[in-house]
């Protein structure tokens, strides 16, 4: 029923189509050429058997070698067991390779692999190469891969540790504390560094003292100043000790260099000791020592009153005048009131240069004993040390008593009121020795010279010279000229006449000018009657090797 159209050509391909669709060759026709049919994928091969041709896939198809050969995928097996641990696997038509994963390296050194030869994945150590990490960061190698994380003294910044320095955006940068902080009332003591471990030491000011823990601040890996608990708290002594039987003169101030006075209270006198204390740097008052004692009422009198002399000070200054404070006595009690009196001894004087004055105050009529010390030293002489005692005992208002002061001598001499306990001091400077010159009714002047029995006088020589009474105005008298008993006529304008040593002239002698004899090496020419003369005496002191002289 078919109409089938052929010509002669389609023939042959006819009865293939049929045997393939009959699978079997067709009857008596040539034999169906099998390894035509075979897949592009598939190989032809001989049958085990010998009785044919068969077509197989190729190795790494799967498949009927003939309609259809496809390809066996190797890596759905799983890369871990074709390939090996850390890999990726890779399908190839037919075949496949291994990979190894991002931080493992193979162990051929080869890009790729096949398992087969022994080759695997191993490790990089990543941390190997320096700098990894960048500045400050220190490198940790993992299993496949690294992390970083930053070293002492470096903090991470822009991100959390550990961190990767593709994978994040941190990085360690270097531990900065910024200033310290300050605390009041104290300055830093400070290399001005603010990396991590530095340190910064702080100091109270002056006045101030450190009453919290610590003194030092330290620049800490967290990028922050460790801070003491530092309080600087102005040092402060706090109340003055306090003394059986005194009262006290205070401010009120308590900080260091504040002073107390102690005084004894009414009705106690001072029986020595210390009585002032002052507050020190370390907040500690100085122990006063002051004693007081009671039932002598008339003695707390003058001590009393010398501290009110030196705490009202202020106003003795503004009345221009030293004013002074008047304490009326009460059998058992000293009172202080504000009028104006005048000290036991005042109007302290010298007079003739060695003869003392003085006008007494007493409130009572008793007797007052003095005693006057005086020291009279020298500048010149070191060794010398004048220093002797008297005493005056007189009800009189006014004094006056004469001293035995030596010549060229510093005094100090203090007058006390014994039972007032006052004391006055006065300074003088004797002057020179004493000298007496007597005009006699005789043809030639002669000099009296009268000398201190006391060896301390500072006199050496003694030298007399004779100048002309006219004309001459000024002479040197380092270097006078001598007379001579030739040029008797002719004497020279100014000569020294004598010379007398100390030793000679005793404590008192009496010498003519111009009697014609040698007084210590120099001629005493006779003068020219009729004719005017200056004599000078001069008294030559000598200590050491300095030389002063004083003219008369
Ligand atoms: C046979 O395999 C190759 C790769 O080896 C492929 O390119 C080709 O397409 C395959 N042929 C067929 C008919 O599937
Ligand atoms: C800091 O404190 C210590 C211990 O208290 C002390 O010895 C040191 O003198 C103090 N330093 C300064 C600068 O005050
Ligand atoms: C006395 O003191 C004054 C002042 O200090 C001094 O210049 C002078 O040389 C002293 N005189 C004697 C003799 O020490
Ligand atoms: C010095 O002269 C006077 C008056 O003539 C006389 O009184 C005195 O004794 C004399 N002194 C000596 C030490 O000679």
């Amino acid at each position: 029923h078919h109409r089938i159209c052929w010509h002669a050509g389609s023939w042959k391909k006819l009865v293939e189509v049929l045997s393939i669709l009959s699978g079997k060759p067709a009857e008596g026709q040539i034999p169906l050429d099998v390894c035509s049919t075979c897949h592009a994928n598939a190989t032809c091969d001989d049958k085990s058997d010998g009785s044919g041709k068969v077509c197989n896939c190729k190795y790494g198809f799967v498949g009927n070698g003939r309609t259809f050969c496809q390809d066996k995928d190797e890596c759905q097996i799983g890369a871990n067991k074709i390939c090996g641990l850390h890999t990726t696997c890779h399908n190839t038509y037919g075949s496949y390779y291994c990979t190894c994963l991002a931080g493992y390296s193979p162990s051929n050194n080869m890009a790729v692999f096949i398992p087969n030869d022994g080759t695997h994945c191993q490790d990089i150590d990543e941390c190997r190469i320096t700098g990894q990490c960048g500045e400050g960061a220190q490198c940790r190698n993992l299993n496949g891969s690294f992390d970083c994380s930053c070293q002492v003294g470096y903090k991470i910044h822009n991100g959390v540790e550990p961190f990767h320095p593709l994978r994040d955006k941190a990085s360690c940068k270097e531990v900065d504390c910024g200033s310290p902080p300050a605390f009041p009332h104290s300055h830093l003591l400070w290399n001005k560094n603010t990396k991590m471990g530095t340190k910064v030491v702080y100091q109270c000011n002056s006045g101030y003292h450190n009453v919290g823990k610590g003194n030092v601040s330290i620049c800490t890996a967290g990028g922050q100043w460790a801070r003491p608990s530092m309080l600087c708290q102005e040092i402060l002594c706090g109340s003055p000790p306090v003394i059986e039987f005194t009262e006290q003169a205070w401010s009120n101030n308590s900080t260091p260099g504040s002073t107390v006075l102690y005084f004894c209270k009414e009705g106690f006198y001072n029986n020595g000791g210390n009585n002032v204390s002052i507050c020190q740097e370390n907040g500690q008052w100085t122990p006063p020592t002051l004693s007081c004692q009671g039932n002598q009422a008339a003695d707390c009198f003058h001590i009393q009153l010398k501290w009110m002399i030196a705490e009202f000070s202020h106003l003795a200054n503004c009345c221009g005048k030293t004013l002074w404070l008047e304490c009326s006595l009460n059998p058992t009690k000293c009172i202080f009131s504000p009028t104006e009196i005048k000290p036991s001894i005042h109007h302290l004087l010298i007079f003739n240069e060695s003869c003392l004055r003085w006008k007494a105050e007493k409130y009572e009529e008793d007797t007052e004993v003095y005693k006057v010390t005086y020291t009279g030293s020298r500048d010149y002489q070191r060794y010398f040390y004048d220093k002797r005692k008297k005493f005056l005992s007189s009800k009189a208002d006014r004094l006056e008593l004469c001293l035995s002061l030596l010549p060229v001598t510093n005094y100090s001499i203090a007058v006390t009121a014994t039972s007032a306990r006052f004391t006055a001091t006065i300074t003088i400077s004797t002057s020179l020795p004493v000298v007496y010159y007597r005009e006699f009714d005789t043809p030639l002047p002669v000099l009296s010279l009268w000398r201190s029995p006391n060896t301390l006088d500072p006199i050496s020589l003694y030298q007399v010279f004779v100048l002309p009474g006219e004309g001459i105005m000024m002479f040197n008298c380092s270097c006078p000229a001598k007379a001579t008993p030739t040029s008797k006529v002719n004497s020279p304008a100014e000569y020294i006449t004598a010379q007398f040593d100390v030793h000679y002239v005793g404590t008192e002698m009496n010498f003519t000018i111009g009697d014609g004899l040698l007084y210590g090496g120099f001629y005493n020419a006779p003068l020219e009657s009729g004719k005017n003369y200056y004599i000078i005496l001069r008294t030559v002191s000598q200590w050491k090797t300095v030389s002063v002289a004083i003219l008369w």
